[in-house]
C-alpha cells in the first residue's frame, strides 16, 4: 500500500512525466537552498533518467536550480571506470554535470574503478564525513530512483537482504541483470530513508507489474526492495507514465 507520505502521479507520455519530475526537483532544490544553503541530490542509473538529465541541463531548469550549491551523489554504481559506457556517473556527467559546469568539488561519485569492497568502504567513509552523525549518510534533500522489472531499485535486488546491509550505509553487491556489469555498490535503505524526498521515475509497459507490486502489493520487503524505501519523515513521489501506471487503480 502507498504510505500516507507518498503520492502517485501518472502522465500520458515519458516527456510529460519527465517534465513533472524536473519541476518537483526544481521546487525542492530551491526550498533546500533557501533553508540550508545547499541542495543534496542523489542520482540514479539506468536508461529512464537520461531524458531527465538532458532536461535539467537546459533552461528553465538550468537557470532555476542553484547548481553551484547543488551536491551530487549516486544511489548506486556499476563497478566500471568512470569513462566506461556503463558508468552511472559517466552518464550523468555527459548529460547533466559537464553541460552545466557543476563544480567538481560538488560531485561525490562512487569510485567504480576500485574493488567492490574498497568502493563501498570509500563511498561510506566519504558520505559519513558529510554527516553530523558518525557512520550515517547525510540527510539527502532529493533521491532519484528507478525500478527494474524484477522489482529492484538502486542495486537492492529481490532476496538480497543481509546483515551487512542493516549496519552499513553503502555495500557491494554482485548480481547478474541483463547485460549490465554484475559488480555494483549501492546505498542501503538506511541511507536512503533519511531523505526528505524520493522520486521513483518509472516508464514503459514492461514495468507495469513491478510498479503494481511496489505501490499496491502486500508488504514484502524480501521480494519487493522498493518496500524497504520508507523515509521516516520524508516523502515518496511515484512519477509514472501511463504504461508504467497501467495496473494501478485510481483512488
Ligand atoms: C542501475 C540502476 C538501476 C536502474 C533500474 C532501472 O545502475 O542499473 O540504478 O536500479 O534504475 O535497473 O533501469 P532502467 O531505467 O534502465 O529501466
Amino acid at each position: 500500500m502507498v504510505n500516507s507520505n507518498s503520492d502517485v502521479q501518472i502522465y500520458n507520455t515519458h516527456i510529460e512525466q519527465t517534465e513533472a519530475a524536473a519541476r518537483l526537483i526544481t521546487r525542492v532544490a530551491k526550498e533546500s537552498y533557501n533553508t540550508r544553503g545547499r541542495f543534496d541530490f542523489v542520482l540514479s542509473g539506468g536508461s529512464t533518467p537520461a531524458l531527465l538529465y538532458r532536461l535539467l541541463a537546459q533552461p528553465p531548469f538550468a537557470n532555476e536550480i542553484p547548481w553551484n550549491s547543488t551536491y551530487v551523489f549516486w544511489g548506486d554504481e556499476r563497478l566500471v571506470p568512470p569513462d566506461h559506457d556503463d558508468s552511472n556517473y559517466g552518464q550523468a556527467r555527459s548529460l547533466l554535470l559537464d553541460p552545466l559546469g557543476v563544480p567538481p568539488a560538488n560531485i561525490l561519485r562512487i569510485r567504480g574503478e576500485l574493488s567492490p569492497i574498497d568502493a563501498a568502504e570509500d563511498y561510506a567513509v566519504r558520505l559519513s564525513s558529510l554527516s553530523s552523525v558518525p557512520g550515517e549518510a547525510p540527510r539527502f534533500d532529493m533521491v532519484l530512483l528507478g525500478l527494474g522489472i524484477d522489482g529492484h531499485t538502486a542495486s537492492l535486488f529481490p532476496g538480497a537482504i543481509d546483515e551487512e546491509e542493516e549496519e552499513s550505509i553503502a555495500m557491494a553487491v554482485s548480481i547478474e541483470y541483463g547485460d549490465r556489469p554484475a559488480d555494483r555498490v549501492t546505498l542501503t535503505p538506511r541511507a536512503f530513508n533519511g531523505a526528505r524526498h524520493i522520486i521513483f521515475l518509472v516508464s514503459g509497459p514492461d514495468k507495469a507489474e513491478a510498479v503494481r507490486r511496489a505501490v499496491a502489493g502486500d508488504y514484502d520487503p524480501q521480494r519487493q526492495p522498493a518496500h524497504r524505501i520508507r523515509p521516516g519523515s520524508g516523502s515518496i513521489h511515484w512519477i509514472l507514465d501511463k504504461e508504467a501506471g497501467a495496473l494501478l487503480h485510481p483512488g
